[in-house]
């Protein structure tokens, strides 16, 4: 990849490919691709990211105990100047899938990811808002705990189907902006 232009990684977690996690994560990505970054994407659920097991290998010599995808994933990561990180709400919280992956950040040296961007996508069935409140607080609090810039939040109450985003122009807009202003700023 060429290093001048801003790389752009969507992380997916859900693990419906098509779903309303994924056309909003595509949608940031068509923003910021248009902006000038190259854009990459990836599906959690397609990737061998093992839970944490607390043996505090990472405490001891700053590197994970556990050989699986996260090593690849934590490299991309590490070349992305942004991160879409894509999650539905599953009672109340990310995916078990996201959730995973999050705990395995514990892994990476704290500062490895200081200053990068952060945008936050949530779809759920419910319509009532403060459904997606939890799932959006631990994301943005895992991008602070990283010292990480909290860019844009694309939450999406009511869409219970895959798919169901397609019909909502005015997010698939919020979350296209999203991804334009995080790359021309
Ligand atoms: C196991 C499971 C748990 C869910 N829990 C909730 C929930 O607590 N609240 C809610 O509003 N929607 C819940 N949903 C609905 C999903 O958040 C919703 O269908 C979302 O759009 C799925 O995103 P996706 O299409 O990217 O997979 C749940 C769905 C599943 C499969």
């Amino acid at each position: 990849m060429n290093s001048t232009v801003p790389i752009v990684l969507g992380i997916v977690g859900s693990p419906r490919h098509g779903g309303n996690t994924d056309i909003l994560v595509d949608e940031v990505l068509r923003g910021a691709s248009d902006a000038g970054a190259q854009t990459k994407k990836v599906f959690l659920s397609d990737l061998d990211i093992h839970p944490c097991i607390a043996c505090e290998h990472c405490a001891e010599t700053g590197a994970c105990a556990q050989k699986d995808d996260m090593q690849s994933l934590a490299k991309d990561m590490a070349e992305s100047s942004v991160w879409v990180l894509g999650t539905p709400v599953y009672l109340f919280g990310p995916t078990a899938q996201f959730k995973a992956f999050l705990d395995r950040w514990i892994g990476v040296p704290k500062n490895d990811f200081a200053g990068k961007g952060g945008i936050l996508v949530v779809p759920f069935a419910s319509s009532e808002p403060e459904i997606g409140e939890n799932t959006l607080h631990i994301l943005k609090r895992s991008l602070q705990y990283r010292k990480m810039n909290h860019l844009d939040s694309i939450a999406g109450p009511g869409l219970l189907d895959a798919g169901a985003a397609n019909g909502q122009p005015e997010l698939l807009e919020l979350a296209y902006k999203a991804g334009q202003q995080a790359v021309s700023g």
